[in-house]
């Protein structure tokens, strides 16, 4: 087990990388207090909750919340389920909520958390890699509007992370590719090393080995650990997070979240934002070949499909939020392992949209 203790403006919280943890009572137990809310879907609840049952056996009064999977149920609806539960169990400020399942339980659940008694604890499992690497930690809670993603939320750090590698084994293959988007996505923008030790070790994360898996969860970790410690509420380095995230969430909403997984899309969005950094000449030619190949290697896509319009993209890349005047600001790279926020022309993202 290694662990990573990550610092932000109120303290700081312990982030647990290992196997079998959802099992090691003595690592849950001392991050739980007062009355336990478990929050958790169908799908993980089914796999992984027996796992967990020995570690609350030491607390009398606990609830189980079983809410519904997938985005869609990432509402206000569900967050009041929450808040109805901590209300049921009569929680008091001392009550912790155990959010076991993906990014998706992990924001409601942290939500909750955020706003019942004006903040109590949590403890986030997160059990998708996408959860494991990004989602739970930085403290991002939130769920979405009708009109919008993530409109409705509030910044909540958890207590404890606890990472069980194992629970990798069962995820579903696309769902496990896409996690892997933002791994890689950790060793572009900022450690060269570690993109290096991603592309002599791609099959062995292809295969899912646990000591490989175990090596790139905890750098990814880092990763974003140190960011976070160094922009808690992005305003500077944390927005070199959202590489290959305006491509990414054009082409997701272009394709009304239908079609692509958000970190498939990322990947795309990626090498789109290294094209671009190629053709302005900021990084060295061969520089989006090299992520190319890796991403072809953890089996992502790299490419705009034939038929996705250009000018759609363009049209919905202006909306981002990080767009300042005129100007789209987007995440290019200096180099493998080194990225700038820098406003682009129109003309110049076209030049990479077209196919
Ligand atoms: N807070 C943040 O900083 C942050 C960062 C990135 C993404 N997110 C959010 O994360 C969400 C996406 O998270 P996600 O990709 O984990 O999706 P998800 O939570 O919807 O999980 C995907 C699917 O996998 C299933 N599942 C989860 N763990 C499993 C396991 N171990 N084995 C088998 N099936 C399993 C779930 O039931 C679900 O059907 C989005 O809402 C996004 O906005 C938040």
């Amino acid at each position: 087990m290694k662990v990573i203790q990550v610092r932000h403006g109120g303290g700081e919280y312990p982030v647990y990388v290992g196997q079998g943890l959802l099992g090691m009572t003595s690592v849950i137990e001392r991050h739980l207090s007062g009355r336990i809310l478990l929050v958790s879907d169908p799908n993980v609840a089914r796999l992984y909750l027996d796992r967990l049952r020995p570690s609350l056996k030491n607390f009398q009064n606990k609830r189980r919340l079983i809410l519904p999977d997938g985005e869609q149920h990432k509402t206000v609806e569900s967050w009041q389920r929450i808040i109805d539960e901590l209300v049921a169990l009569k929680a008091q400020r001392d009550a912790t909520v155990l959010a076991l399942g993906g990014g998706v339980i992990g924001d409601m659940a942290g939500f909750a958390a955020a706003c019942y008694m004006r903040g109590i604890r949590v403890v986030q499992m997160p059990t998708t890699l996408l959860a494991q690497v990004d989602a739970s930690v930085g403290g991002k809670t939130g769920v979405n509007h009708a009109r919008g993603k993530n409109l409705i939320g509030a910044f909540h750090a958890p207590n404890a992370v606890i990472v069980d590698l194992d629970t990798l084994s069962t995820l579903d293959e696309r769902d496990y590719r896409a996690g892997l988007a933002e791994v890689v996505k950790y060793g572009a923008i900022r450690d060269s090393g570690f993109f290096a030790w991603l592309e002599a070790h791609a099959e062995g994360l292809n295969a899912r080995i646990p000591q490989t898996l175990e090596e790139a969860v905890f750098q990814s970790v880092r990763n974003k650990a140190e960011v976070v410690a160094a922009d808690e509420k992005e305003s500077g380095q944390r927005a070199l997070l959202n590489f290959g995230h305006t491509f990414g969430h054009a082409l997701e909403t272009a394709t009304s979240y239908e079609v692509w997984r958000h970190g498939e899309a990322v990947a795309i969005g990626m090498v789109l934002a290294t094209r671009l950094s190629e053709f302005l000449g900021r990084v060295e030619a061969g520089t989006c070949d090299r992520l190319v190949d890796l991403l072809r290697r953890l089996h992502l896509p790299t490419a705009l499909p034939q038929d996705q319009d250009p000018d759609q993209l363009l049209r919905l890349m202006r909306l981002d939020k990080k767009n300042r005047a005129d100007q789209i600001r987007l995440i290019l790279l200096d180099a493998i392992g080194k990225a700038s926020v820098v406003p682009c022309p129109a003309d110049d993202i076209r030049e990479v949209l077209n196919p």
